[in-house]
């Protein structure tokens, strides 16, 4: 009995990552790096009033968390979707804050079986949070026996095994659920019925990131020039992670240079450094552009073809790059797949039907 919850825990720490560990060094790198973990410790805004855009979102959160304060009642269960790095993990962390109770996180893939998640939700004292990162990779056992834990705060507890098996009903502390997805389009219909709260975040307009780096650069104990966070927000793709990530280079060449602040100049320096093209797209992202425009003719390609041509899981091009790639007009999704649109080719330089080696037969493209 006993070796099991342990490696079950230990799977669990090294498992919570927000995804699949790859290209560390990138600039939209999906997976987090050290670098990362000790910024996101600095950085975390830790109360609703210190996070940053999202402004319906926030303003709708702080009245639920008064009125569940009031009532002395949990928060309702609390679903956040969104591309990685938009502050899903944060909210969640800042929710236990704000009611004053403690937020146990864990991952969907790291919830092996039912059993697991009895031991998780017995724990729980009452209104406590139970985070759950990647929660559309729940195993559909976890998944079910998750609904009456949700609905009802009752679990069956399985002792025994076998033959010897017996269920007993038990019933936890009430709590609140709050799961983070990238897409919400992966969580069943089911699911997404339990959650009282859906939250879908967008990018960041270039102002909030701005915002963003400015108060970053400050816990970091150093300064920007307003025209210099402007830069990098623009060139963050939306997202805070990315941009704390581009401040923290900018300040390596301005600390290096011995300046005070970080200037324009410097800020501009960096992110050519890094790749980070004036539209914010980055070696992957114009890759895949690429991809579409020479061998594809412009598209439509689907999915599969561009993940396997690029060497990149398909995942993360549906969760990281093409997201933004859609928002920023550079493609667009027809049902046939994706197409690259005139401003992919004037980005890249590219006269359409310019460059083009022989494309495949239209037949082959097509998923
Ligand atoms: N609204 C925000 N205001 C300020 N900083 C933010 C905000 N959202 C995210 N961040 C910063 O971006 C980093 C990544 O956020 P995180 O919550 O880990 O994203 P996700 O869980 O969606 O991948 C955090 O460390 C935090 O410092
Ligand atoms: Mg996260």
């Amino acid at each position: 009995m006993a070796p099991r919850p342990k490696k079950a825990s230990k799977q669990a720490a090294a498992e919570f990552t927000d995804e699949a560990p790859s290209r560390n060094d990138a600039v939209v790198a999906t997976a987090m790096g050290d670098d990362d973990a000790r910024l996101d410790l600095t950085l975390r805004p830790k109360t609703l009033d210190e996070y940053i855009g999202q402004d319906e979102h926030r303003e709708n959160l702080k009245v639920f968390v008064e009125a569940a304060r009031m009532r002395k009642a949990q928060l309702d269960h609390v679903l956040i979707s969104g591309p990685p790095g938009l502050g899903k993990t944060t909210l969640a962390l800042i929710l236990a804050n704000e009611l004053g109770v403690a937020a146990h996180t864990t991952a969907g893939p790291a919830i092996e079986h039912k059993g697991a998640l009895a031991g998780m939700l017995t724990k729980l004292e009452p209104r406590d949070i139970l985070f759950i990162d990647e929660i559309h990779r729940l195993t559909p056992v976890v998944e079910e026996n998750l609904y009456p834990a949700m609905e009802d705060f009752k679990i069956d507890l399985v002792t025994g095994d076998g033959p010897h098996a017996t269920t007993i009903p038990l019933n936890i502390h009430p709590f609140t659920l709050v799961g983070a997805t990238t897409r919400t389009g992966l969580i069943t219909g089911p699911l997404q019925s339990r959650f009282g709260i859906v939250l879908r975040l967008d990018f960041y307009t270039h102002r909030d990131l701005a915002s963003i780096i400015t108060r970053s650069a400050r816990l970091l104990g150093t300064s920007i020039a307003p025209e210099a966070s402007l830069e990098i927000a623009r060139r963050s793709r939306g997202t805070p992670r990315i941009a704390n990530r581009l401040l923290r280079r900018a300040w390596d060449f301005s600390l290096v240079a011995r300046q005070s602040e970080i200037d324009l100049a410097t800020a501009r320096r960096a992110l050519d450094r890094m790749g980070v093209d004036s539209a914010g797209l980055d070696e992957m992202d114009r890759k895949l552009l690429d991809i579409l425009i020479r061998f594809y003719d412009g598209g439509p390609a689907g999915v599969e073809t561009l993940a396997a041509a690029a060497a990149e899981p398909r995942d993360t091009i549906e969760d990281v790059y093409e997201p933004y790639l859609l928002r920023e007009g550079f493609i667009a999704r027809t049902p046939r797949g994706r197409v690259a649109t005139r401003r992919a080719y004037e980005h890249l330089g590219v006269k359409p039907g310019g460059r083009t080696s022989s494309p495949p037969s239209q037949g082959s493209l097509l998923e």
